[in-house]
């Protein structure tokens, strides 16, 4: 049975095969492909984008969806994640899509299960399904020609499971990842190139992908407000000019501190599309992983 935990679940040739599938799904239309089927969400981190994605891909494609609140789940009578997972596996759903601020959980969890576990983020570890999205997203963008083009990934990329996720997968298409951070949100012991400043490397990428800065993950204050951050960090159409750059954010934008709002209204932000494009993709990686 195959799960997907990080993008390293897939090979590139599945990868393509799954963005076959994405196009046909791209209309965003009803079929019967998972007809009779049962998916599970478990999200226990506030969640707009990928839940409520995963959930209207699930009932496209003809499934029916149980979604757990944890909230007033018996996980408030004491009962452990191991236990709670145990007990929906034994209902027989034919997936669980889980969300949990502990790195690692979701990919814990597979050799307890019959059916395939999807990992909807854990803590700043991996966010397999924003990456693949982010990815198709480009692909679709450069008509397929990925080879050679880069990304500047800016923000608070240290605690950024979607970060962590797209540095894995964007180099294996080609793409090379640019760090655009002060020094305390990059990486450590990392092999990408990392600036300061956008300036530095502007006139050279073809995607810029904007970050929100995590607060809920700092053990430490950075800044005495994101005004502060935002002087040095957030998009504005004075760093893009009249670039032909492609703007990406994974969500949830905190506007004028990420991006102005400016940019949210410019053409060659396409971070809706984002959104559009993340339900056909979770179309096609749950076809394949139900199938
Ligand atoms: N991109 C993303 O993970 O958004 P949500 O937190 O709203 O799911």
């Amino acid at each position: 049975m195959k799960h997907l935990i990080t993008t390293s679940d897939f090979s590139i040739e599945e990868i393509e095969a799954l963005y076959e599938d994405t196009r046909m799904f791209n209309d965003l239309q009803s079929n019967s492909y998972l007809s009779g089927k049962v998916v599970v969400t478990l999200f226990f981190e506030n969640s707009t984008r990928t839940r409520s994605s995963f959930e209207i891909a699930a009932k496209r494609l003809g499934a029916q969806v149980v979604s757990l609140d944890v909230g007033t789940s018996s996980r408030s009578k004491g009962e452990t994640i191991f236990d709670t997972v145990a007990n929906l596996n034994a209902m027989k759903p034919d997936a669980i899509i889980i969300r949990h601020s502990e790195c690692g959980l979701p990919g814990s969890l597979i050799d307890k299960v019959d059916c395939p576990i999807l990992n909807a983020g854990d803590g700043m570890n991996a966010h397999p399904t924003q990456a693949l999205l982010d990815l198709f997203t480009i692909i679709e963008h450069f008509d397929g020609k990925t080879q050679g083009k880069k990304i500047a990934i800016v923000g608070d990329v240290k605690t950024s499971r979607v970060a962590a996720s797209n540095v894995k997968l964007l180099p294996r298409f080609g793409i090379e990842p640019i760090i655009v951070a002060p020094e305390h949100f990059q990486f450590e012991n990392s092999d990408l190139r990392q600036v300061n400043s956008l300036s530095e490397v502007i006139d050279e990428v073809d995607v810029v992908m904007s970050l929100r800065t995590q607060l809920e993950r700092h053990s430490q204050v950075y800044y005495n407000s994101l005004q502060e951050y935002a002087k040095d960090y957030c998009i504005t159409s004075e760093s893009f000019g009249d670039r032909d750059i492609l703007l990406l954010h994974p969500g949830p934008v905190n506007r004028n501190v990420d991006i102005s709002d400016e940019m949210l209204e410019d053409k060659r932000n396409k971070i809706l599309e984002q959104v559009s494009n993340g339900v056909a993709v979770r179309m096609a990686i749950l076809k394949k992983l139900i199938n």
